[in-house]
């Protein structure tokens, strides 16, 4: 391949460790931190009337469509503007609510998956505003929404999609803000206090891939399990999906990613002694309530592997293995409760030995629908 894997085993763990300059280099500039505002013309929404919008309609495929996931909890926070995010292959199939006081954007690292065209095409016939949200200049899906909001991940080798993910939750994130913004739902001050926020992610990445090390060790010991049950709630619902959808992926191990309030409602009967709950459980919002579902695992025998607050003991005594993380702002958590996600999948591959950068029966960019 052209571009070289920088002195790592493989494309996906230094995709992995390029995420700091990925969320770097796709906010910067189009944040203004001395005025404390979005930079607009650095978003390049020309065409598009941010101020006239009253839906948001988010669509695209894979670990595209989990960044879109986690983005609605940022963007209907920020702007009250309800947020559907829509499976491309199935958005179609639906009566076509969209309208000219419609965003649809179109979420896709490579901006050629089929079905994200269609479905964008489709939005556009029925006079939605249309953004791609793409890291590859001149695509399909560029090409053929009114604006185009780049992404600056840089070139992603590795199938299962690492920074690309980072890039477009940090884009999203922003692009809510954008909106905030400009139709003035957000007092001036709460605007630069989240743009403050949102540049020291990068550097709070940086202390997390520090842990990669001890997620290797960790991740010996589930290798050989058949099936892991991955949980969080609210905006950590939608990693729990992207860390199963990794697992699956790269190690060929059954996963399933489910919010954790759902845990009673039918997963439960999973839990037992041979069952493996990778429990996103951070100091947020969710906190208590997750830590009880986490209870419930444990009183049945689960094996549970935590991903936490650095230093919170209570959630480590109760984990047959723990991953702290640094405490943050809740802006900037979602991209650390990812790594580990992404880290936990490649060191599980890499110990039995699967093709990490090319699973098996899976491409990188899928153009049949
Ligand atoms: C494929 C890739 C995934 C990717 C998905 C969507 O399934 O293997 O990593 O998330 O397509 O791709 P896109 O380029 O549209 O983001």
């Amino acid at each position: 391949h052209m571009i070289d894997r920088g002195g790592f085993d493989h494309y996906m763990l230094k995709e992995i460790h390029d995420q700091p300059i990925a969320v770097a280099k796709t906010i910067e500039n189009r944040c203004d931190i001395e005025k404390g505002q979005i930079n607009l013309r650095k978003m390049t929404l020309f065409n598009t009337k941010l101020k006239e919008i009253n839906r948001i309609q988010i669509i695209a495929c894979g670990t595209s469509y989990y960044a879109g996931c986690l983005s609605r909890y940022f963007i209907e926070k920020f702007t009250g503007i309800p947020v559907d995010v829509e499976l491309a292959s199935e958005s179609r199939y639906r009566t076509p609510t969209v309208n000219v006081h419609t965003l649809s954007i179109a979420v896709s690292q490579s901006g050629e998956t089929i079905d994200t065209l269609q479905a964008i095409k489709f939005a556009k016939a029925n006079k939605a505003q249309t953004v791609a949200m793409v890291n590859v200049p001149g695509t399909s899906i560029g090409h053929e929404c009114d604006d185009e909001c780049m992404l600056y991940a840089g070139p992603e080798v590795g199938v299962a999609s690492t920074k690309a993910f980072s890039a477009q939750l940090s884009a999203l994130i922003l692009l809510g803000l954008t909106i905030a913004q400009e139709q003035e739902k957000l007092p001036k001050e709460k605007i630069a206090e989240y743009i403050n926020e949102l540049v020291k992610v990068p550097s709070f990445i940086e202390k997390v891939l520090t842990l990669s090390s001890k997620i290797k060790e960790i991740a010996k010991k589930y290798c050989d399990v058949n099936s892991i049950l991955f949980i969080g709630r609210g905006y950590q619902w939608p990693i729990a999906l992207e860390g199963a959808l990794k697992l699956k992926e790269l190690s060929y191990i059954h996963a399933e990613g489910y919010a954790a309030g759902e845990l009673k409602h039918g997963p439960i009967a999973l839990i037992d002694e041979n069952m493996t709950v990778v429990c996103l459980a951070p100091k947020d919002q969710y906190y208590e309530k997750t830590i009880s579902n986490i209870e419930e695992i444990r009183a049945r025998g689960g094996k549970i592997l935590s991903v936490g607050t650095e230093g919170d003991t209570e959630l480590k005594n109760i984990s047959n293995d723990f991953i702290g993380i640094p405490e943050c702002s809740e802006i900037v958590l979602p991209f650390l409760t990812t790594v580990p996600m992404h880290l936990f999948a490649y060191w599980i591959a890499v110990h039995k030995g699967t093709d990490v950068d090319q699973p098996r029966n899976l491409a990188k960019s899928v153009t049949v629908e």
